[in-house]
């Protein structure tokens, strides 16, 4: 038996500002259990709703020294789906109404994770071979497993993996400070481990300690070693290039399935949606206060709203986007400038725009059932699962051509009658606005075409079975079996 441990700031369905979250959550349990112990650890957050909080069962607690501070560490645990889940709880560290609250506070909350999440090891009885961290946030646990970690039998010649789901966050601060910290000797702050640029840079200590690096799509692994998408560590995307792999994403398909979401009104299949699809476009028009019209071309957003989902682009076309006969569903949270935009574009086109600025898992399903297409003009995305979960869901994506949208999109051909979405490759906004007619323009008029288009998006298969093998094979590897 192999022993995984996966380290990450979020784990669905506990959890969950992104699709970081839905990763951490469902790949663990795809692994063949048979040859691979699987196991998640993540923060105990304030914010985790009670339900998941009533639950967890405590199992040990103790002190820990971070740098000269000396902290509690409480673990507590819970085996969901067939997978342990455990916690660390410290109440200094992980309160607030938001798992992530300022840089100079998450730096040193994610340095005390990343410790306490290996010193709880040997209390909990669970030696990985290989830790698998997730982005900035466990970036420094490469780092210690090479640094003093190593002084301990229990510890010595255990892997590290990480995984790069935005490249575009690294956990920076000043060097002095994370030296505080930390309590990392100043050796590991030099320009080819720690420091970039004259800072401390988590994500880029873990690139460089890490003996394998991955991130979530072939598109994206590419393009971070060039300078536009590289956030200034592409020369080390390079130096690193023989260590690093591109693994796509898959879904949990359990979750997200319309014959079974319990969080949507009416079921469909791949064989029925022609005819059920359609109750739920009607049922969110009903819910959200749009005008009650069943041809409309219904286009869905469910984001962050932030500059990398490509949300410039849409400001810009809004007013002439709806001129046209459509309706467009926002669900989301993030930059002020969006949120605005959006509520004032509700208010400007009543009954045709919805803003709904929040957070919700329930009114993500309806959207993604109800709605015939899915925008996602993303300036980069490593890979992206919304557009996944249209697929699945017969939503047609509207997507640009990078990082994972490139990888799980293919474009519409009306020649040869293939594709499952829309796409365009630069980043402008008339582009996205010429594709997202062209869309319209085959919704509208050839509606035989459009559900053939939805046909062959639903048969694609994107739940983890094939990635979660390239996973194990990636592990099997680093452990030379
Ligand atoms: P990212 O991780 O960059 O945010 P992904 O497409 O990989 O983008 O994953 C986003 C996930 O978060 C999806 O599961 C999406 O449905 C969900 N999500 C984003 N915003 C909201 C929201 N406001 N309410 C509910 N779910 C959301
Ligand atoms: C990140 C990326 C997104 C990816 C997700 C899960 O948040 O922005 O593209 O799908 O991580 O890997």
């Amino acid at each position: 038996m192999k022993n995984i441990l996966f380290v990450t700031s979020e784990a669905a369905p506990f959890i969950k500002t992104g699709g970081l979250a839905d990763v951490a959550g469902s790949l663990p349990k795809c692994f063949n259990k048979e040859e691979f112990d699987c196991r998640v650890i993540l923060p105990k957050y304030q914010c985790m709703s009670e339900e998941w909080k009533n639950q967890l069962k405590y199992v040990t607690h103790f002190y820990m020294n971070l740098s000269w501070r000396s902290q509690y560490v409480g673990i507590l645990e819970l085996e969901y789906d067939g997978v342990h889940f455990y916690f660390i709880d410290n109440e200094y560290y992980f309160s607030g109404p938001k798992p992530y609250g300022n840089i100079y506070q998450d730096i040193e909350k994610f340095a005390f994770f990343s410790k306490a999440a290996l010193s709880a090891l040997p209390s909990i009885g669970f030696r990985p071979d290989i830790v698998h961290c997730h982005d900035w946030e466990t970036g420094l646990i490469p780092v210690m497993l090479k640094d003093k970690f190593q002084e301990g039998e229990f510890y010595r010649g255990i892997k590290s993996v990480i995984t790069i789901h935005n490249l575009k966050f690294q956990g920076v601060w000043d060097v002095k400070t994370v030296r505080d910290i930390t309590g990392l000797p100043a050796y590991y702050f030099t320009p080819d481990k720690l420091e970039a640029y004259g800072d401390a840079n988590y994500l880029k200590g873990g690139i460089v300690y890490a003996d394998a690096i991955t991130t979530v799509s072939d598109t994206y692994a590419e393009e971070i070693k060039m300078p536009f998408y590289g956030e200034r560590l592409d020369g080390l995307m390079r130096a690193r290039s023989n260590d690093l792999r591109g693994i796509v994403n898959g879904i949990d398909y359990e979750v997200w399935n319309p014959e079974t979401d319990p969080l949507i009104e009416h079921h469909y299949t791949a064989k029925n949606f022609r005819k059920e699809k359609i109750k739920n476009k009607r049922a969110l028009q009903r819910e959200l206060g749009l005008e009650q019209n069943d041809s409309s071309f219904m286009v869905g957003i469910v984001s962050r709203l932030t500059d990398q989902k490509g949300f410039d682009l849409i400001a810009y076309m809004m007013d002439e986007m709806c001129q046209n006969d459509l309706q467009i569903v926002v669900l989301g949270t993030g930059e002020e400038k969006y949120e605005d935009m959006f509520r004032h574009f509700a208010w400007k086109y009543q009954g045709k725009v919805s803003a709904n600025i929040f957070y919700s898992e329930a009114l993500s399903h309806k959207v993604y059932a109800a709605c015939d297409a899915f925008l996602m003009p993303s300036l980069f995305e490593p890979c992206g699962l919304s557009q996944i979960i249209s697929l699945r869901y017969g939503t047609v994506p509207v997507v640009r051509e990078t990082g994972g949208l490139k990888d799980t999109v293919q474009p519409y051909n009306e020649y040869e009658s293939t594709g499952t979405g829309f796409s365009f490759a630069n980043y402008n906004a008339h582009e996205m606005y010429n594709t997202l007619k062209y869309a319209m323009s085959i919704y509208y008029n050839k509606k035989r075409e459009w559900n053939k288009i939805i046909d062959r998006g639903m048969a694609v298969d994107f739940s983890w079975n094939s990635s979660a093998r390239k996973y194990e094979e990636m592990y099997n590897w680093l452990l030379g079996c």
